[in-house]
């Protein structure tokens, strides 16, 4: 089985996403998404409208993606592609020539795929006045709310 793994927010999802997802998914059989979390986006000065628990949620339910694991670093890369055993690290092609993923491509293969013109979670937020969202939204379904705070 081939194991495919990439890495992002994935914040309010749009088209972009999706078409990332199919392509990255037709590259293997198995595709593992590494959702930064919100304390990790603080280290890189952003700032998710939903946070990480919603976001993982809404990618588990496509089709696309089999596993959802956190991103909570930039230095985890090389123990996420021995432990999930992973075959090919795929990135948005802003990412092209960063040293960020580059020295993965030592322990699997390193795929780019462009980016879909036109659309983006940031010219989503511009658009809809959210770029500055005072606290985001907390959205899980009231089973795991309870979850979450440990009421029966
Ligand atoms: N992506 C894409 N095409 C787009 C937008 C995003 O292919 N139009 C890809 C990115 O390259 C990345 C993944 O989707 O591999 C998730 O990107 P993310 O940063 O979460 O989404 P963006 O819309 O780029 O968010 P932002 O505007 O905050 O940078």
């Amino acid at each position: 089985m081939k194991r495919v793994l990439t890495y992002r927010t994935f914040d309010l999802l749009h088209y972009g996403h999706i078409r990332l997802l199919k392509r990255a998914k037709e590259l293997g059989d198995y595709l593992i998404v590494g959702l930064s979390t919100d304390e990790f986006n603080e280290i890189k000065h952003k700032k998710s409208y939903h946070n990480y628990e919603t976001r993982k949620i809404m990618l588990e339910a496509i089709r696309y993606v089999d596993l959802v694991i956190p991103e909570n670093s930039w230095d985890q890369k090389i123990n996420d592609v021995i432990d999930y055993h992973v075959d090919t690290v795929v990135m948005g092609s802003d990412w092209k020539g960063s040293d960020k993923f580059e020295y993965l491509s030592e322990y699997c293969q390193l795929k780019y795929l462009d980016r879909t013109q036109g659309v983006s979670t940031s010219m989503i937020k511009k658009e809809l006045g959210l770029h500055n969202p005072v606290s985001g939204v907390f959205q899980l379904p009231e089973e795991r709310k309870n979850e979450k705070i440990g009421v029966e």
